[in-house]
């Protein structure tokens, strides 16, 4: 470790350590060459994954100052199932995620946020389920495990609830966070999962959260 920070103080980098692309919201240590080269790649598969070109026929289901939202259902146009495809594997990388299978894939509803400098900036996939498990709160205290070791392990109830709907995966573009996207995007979900009534909270549930899934999924539910 110290031979690594010895060397990079020594070749003189200006940039030294973390930097975040403005366009595509990598962090990489732009002195290193081969995190210069990772970037690089990354860059413009992911600028040209969430581009968004329009298309013919389009289901908009919500309307914003900032962009808009668009449902993709599993018999829609290739066009548009390729791009949820390039989305989810860019999301998948990003949550490290290596099966991308969805359960019921011709049950899927895949949202997309499209943000007004075309991109794709949002995504949620829904699917329909029959029941849930309640995450249960964390302990507190010293003894508590370090959710930091085991981040997925959360202590779930072994009591089934009733839900409708199950978000498997919830995503917001890097340098859009905390702009309510993901909060637009779940309610979106709740209006359109099922024809003609809003879900209440506790019939939709998120699958296997992240640390971020979780903060935003507290907050939303208790909102
Ligand atoms: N830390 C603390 N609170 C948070 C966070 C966070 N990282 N993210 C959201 N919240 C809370 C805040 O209270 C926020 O309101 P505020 O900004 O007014 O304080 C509220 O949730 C609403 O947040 P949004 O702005 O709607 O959330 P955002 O658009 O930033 O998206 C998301 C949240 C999707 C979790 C985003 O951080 C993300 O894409 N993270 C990486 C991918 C990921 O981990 N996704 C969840 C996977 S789990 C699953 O897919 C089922
Ligand atoms: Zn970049």
């Amino acid at each position: 470790k110290e031979t690594k920070e010895q060397l990079i103080i020594d070749a003189g980098q200006k940039h030294f350590g973390a930097t975040m692309c403005k366009s595509c919201g990598m962090i990489y240590t732009a002195s290193s060459p081969e995190d210069e080269l990772q970037h690089v790649q990354h860059h413009y598969r992911f600028l040209e994954g969430i581009k968004y070109t329009g298309w013919k026929k389009e289901r908009v289901v919500a309307e914003f100052w900032d962009g808009k939202i668009v449902l993709v259902l599993p018999h829609d146009p290739s066009y548009a199932l390729r791009k949820v495809e390039d989305v989810q594997e860019l999301v998948d990388n990003e949550l490290g995620f290596h099966q991308a299978v969805p359960r019921c894939p011709n049950k899927t509803k895949t949202f997309l946020f499209i943000s007004d400098e075309k991109r794709v900036v949002g995504c949620l996939i829904a699917e329909p389920i029959k029941q849930a498990f309640r995450v249960l709160s964390e302990p507190t205290g010293p003894e508590s495990p370090s959710s930091k070791e085991c981040h997925r392990a959360w202590q779930c109830s072994d009591v089934p609830e009733p839900a409708v709907c199950g978000i498997s995966r919830i995503w917001v573009f890097r340098l859009k966070r905390r702009k309510r996207i993901a909060r637009r995007l779940v309610d979106t979900v709740r209006n359109c999962f099922m024809f003609g009534c809003f879900l209440k909270i506790d019939e939709i549930a998120f699958s296997d959260p992240t640390p971020d899934g979780k903060l935003f999924a507290t907050k939303y539910c208790n909102t």
